[in-house]
């Protein structure tokens, strides 16, 4: 045991020249960026692309040094698909979170940059006269955006609740049952900012339904519900959706990048579009997202040096939530989740109990053939007589595998995750090809998700929200 932590660390806690070089370069480059953008009315989408860039050298600098000492403190993990099984520091996205929550501390005055000059009178100049009058009424208050500092920090005391959270559950591993309502606690700062500032619980009602609904229908606190429901349902799908190198981290990207490109297609206007705050708002919380799970990413492809933990998986859908909600945009948000939709619906009768749930569901590897093939559950008593026509017929569509004994009975059933779904159709593979599918499958189902949103939604509503009219 302590020889295998001895090789793991031996190559983790260095910084190769050539790295170290490339490291300082990109982050030189970026603080002089940054330090340019405080003039004029500031570039505060530029400074965030240069935080990114900072968030990366300083998240991948980190989970190298950090990684011997994670391990001396107990967090680490076995790579359970590799011949040898190495122990490999567990909760690295811990690293990336805090890296993450200052970056985003420091950029409060770039984001603000122009609504504080015009606040106190010219880039902090008090010397500048304010008339009597508007001293009096308090009107040099209003010109500083409150609510939207106030959407900024309640994302960020949304997003410090569930690095909490992780961090404990990666130290605790604390049961599903107790840890699976937390998410929604998280977000009570932001629907409390959702409600004072935006309050829109009203739903766009689909065309052949209006003469029946009116154009709109006012969900009221059902809205609320929905957003918790959200809030809960993003870090634990992405917590679901794991378990082979790489995927936690690699879905989590695209789904980013795909949310950036929805920004886009508001920001890149021929005119300011109404939303342009909130999807500039959602830029500047996924530019650094980028920036630190890039840096996991290259630690945590096959074969991985590090492992993400819990704290990774619901840090990431935090971020999500927080863009989708004080976004405004959180049904969209779902059909970029397409693929954690279907694994969650899939998973329910393991979740429920219907059917044996291991503690770990991951896809079984061959040391003889080196690929990973889908995992089964036992059954130490056969299944009722529903649930085998169940898992016959699901056989039968090449939804499950189950083995049977010799009188007929079921003795083992895959367990339902997409991943085992994957194997079961593509057969045995290599733990990076599965993790490339998992990547192919997101990007498409993302891709098919914008397009059902800014295209084919124009079948049943009456318009896009977008100024372009169609994307492509
Ligand atoms: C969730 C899943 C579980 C899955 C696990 C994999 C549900 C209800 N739970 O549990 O089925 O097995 O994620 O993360 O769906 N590991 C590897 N290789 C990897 C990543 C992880 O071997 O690339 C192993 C390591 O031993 C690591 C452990 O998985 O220590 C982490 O599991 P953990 O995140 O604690 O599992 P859960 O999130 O509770
Ligand atoms: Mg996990």
């Amino acid at each position: 045991m302590t020889l295998l932590c001895n090789m793991a660390t031996a190559n983790l806690n260095s910084l190769s020249r050539r790295e170290t070089w490339s490291l300082l370069i990109l982050a030189g480059a970026c603080f002089g960026v940054l330090a340019n953008t405080f003039e004029g009315e500031g570039a505060p989408v530029v400074a965030s692309l240069a935080f990114s860039g900072v968030a990366f050298s300083v998240a991948y600098s980190m989970i190298r040094w950090l990684g011997p000492v994670f391990i001396r403190a107990g967090l680490s993990g076995k790579d359970m698909a590799k011949p040898n099984r190495p122990v490999i520091p567990e909760t690295m996205g811990a690293v990336c979170a805090v890296v993450y929550l200052l970056v985003l501390i420091f950029f409060i005055p770039f984001a603000f940059y122009k609504d504080i000059v015009a606040a106190t009178s010219g880039g902090g100049n008090r010397d500048v006269v304010i008339e009597v009058h508007h001293v009096e009424t308090g009107r040099t208050l209003h010109r500083f955006p409150h609510e939207r500092l106030a959407s900024y920090l309640s994302g960020l005391l949304s997003l410090q609740c569930i690095v909490i959270l992780g961090i404990g559950d990666d130290l605790l591993d604390i049961r599903w049952r107790h840890k699976v309502l937390i998410p929604a606690f998280g977000a009570i700062p932001m629907l409390m900012v959702y409600f004072v500032d935006f309050g829109v619980t009203h739903v766009v009602v689909p065309m052949p339904l209006k003469p029946y609904l009116g154009a709109f229908i006012d969900l009221g606190f059902l809205y609320y519900a929905y957003m918790a429901a959200v809030a809960i349902f993003c870090p634990n799908s992405i917590n679901m959706l794991a378990g082979i190198n790489g995927v936690e981290v690699a879905q989590s990207l695209v789904i980013s990048v795909l949310l950036m490109v929805n920004d886009a297609l508001y920001l890149v206007t021929p005119f300011r579009h109404p939303a342009t705050d909130s999807h500039l708002f959602s830029l500047y919380f996924l530019l650094p997202f980028v920036g630190v799970s890039s840096a996991l990413l290259l630690h945590n492809w096959y074969p991985s040096k590090v492992f993400v933990g819990d704290t990774y998986c619901y840090f990431a859908g935090m971020v999500f939530v927080v863009v989708g909600i004080l976004g405004h945009f959180s049904k969209t948000l779902l059909l970029l989740f397409i693929p954690q939709i279907f694994n969650f619906v899939y998973s329910t009768p393991q979740l429920f109990k219907l059917i044996p749930c291991p503690r770990h569901r991951f896809p079984r590897f061959s040391a003889e053939t080196g690929l990973l093939d889908a995992s089964m559950t036992e059954w130490v008593t056969p299944p009722a007589p529903l649930v085998a026509t169940a898992l016959d017929l699901l056989h039968r569509l090449r939804l499950a595998r189950v083995r049977k004994n010799g009188q007929g009975e079921i003795i083992e059933s895959s367990n339902l995750t997409i991943l085992n779904l994957w194997l079961i159709w593509m057969g045995p593979m290599r733990e990076d090809r599965l993790a490339l599918s998992m990547v192919a499958v997101q990007t498409a189902c993302g891709l098919f998700g914008l397009f059902v949103r800014h295209c084919l939604a124009l079948l049943v509503f009456p318009s896009d929200n977008r100024a372009l009219g169609i994307i492509l």
